[in-house]
């Protein structure tokens, strides 16, 4: 091998090195190079809640007469609600406490957290009931409209205190 080629085999070995410390300790911050987990739990919380949103306004129409029952579409929507529900636990780590300009999480969750805490695991338990109580309803009878009623309280419930408006 000649002189030079075996420095072009050392720069090279060098440049990989490097490229390899790089990567790990970017890894320690955002893993795979990826928001870090704070911002994660902001995404990921705030998806959760934009689908529970969409699933839930139907519901609200329904109650009102404002749009028609329909059976199969209350099932998939009480389904996906009770699903999403169970995706809020741990998307509100301390560290996502940072005033992201994204999250509209008020600080009360962090400095109230043992009742913020009960509050999301009452959330999670209700919409598991409004699942069951809706699948029983075939119609937008006196039970579908309570059922509504009665999740309803547990998002206004927790908005009002720990959500920006
Ligand atoms: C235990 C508390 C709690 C309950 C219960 C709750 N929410 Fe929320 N919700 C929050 C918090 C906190 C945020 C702000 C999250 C963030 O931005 O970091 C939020 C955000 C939202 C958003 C905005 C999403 C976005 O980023 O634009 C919607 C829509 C929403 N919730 C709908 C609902 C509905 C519908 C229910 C009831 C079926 C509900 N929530 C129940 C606490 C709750």
């Amino acid at each position: 091998m000649s002189l030079s080629s075996q420095w072009a085999r050392v720069v090279v070995l060098g440049s990989l090195a490097v490229s390899g410390f790089v990567a790990s300790s970017l890894a320690q911050n955002a893993p795979a190079g990826g928001p870090s987990p704070a911002k994660q739990a902001v995404e990921n919380r705030r998806a959760a809640f934009t689908l529970i949103g969409n699933s839930f306004r139907w519901f609200g129409a329904v109650a009102k007469g404002a749009a028609p029952y329909d059976e199969a579409e209350a099932a998939k929507r009480a389904a996906r609600i009770g699903f999403l529900a169970g995706q809020l636990d741990g998307e509100f780590p301390q560290d996502s406490n940072l005033g992201d300009p994204a999250s509209k999480a008020t600080a009360d969750v962090w400095s109230n957290r043992a009742e913020f805490d009960k509050k999301l695991e009452k959330f999670k338990v209700d919409a598991r009931a409004f699942q069951e109580a809706i699948a029983k309803e075939k119609g937008a009878t006196d039970g579908f409209k309570a059922a509504v009623a009665s999740l309803g309280q547990d998002c206004k419930g927790c908005h009002d205190t720990y959500k920006v408006k």
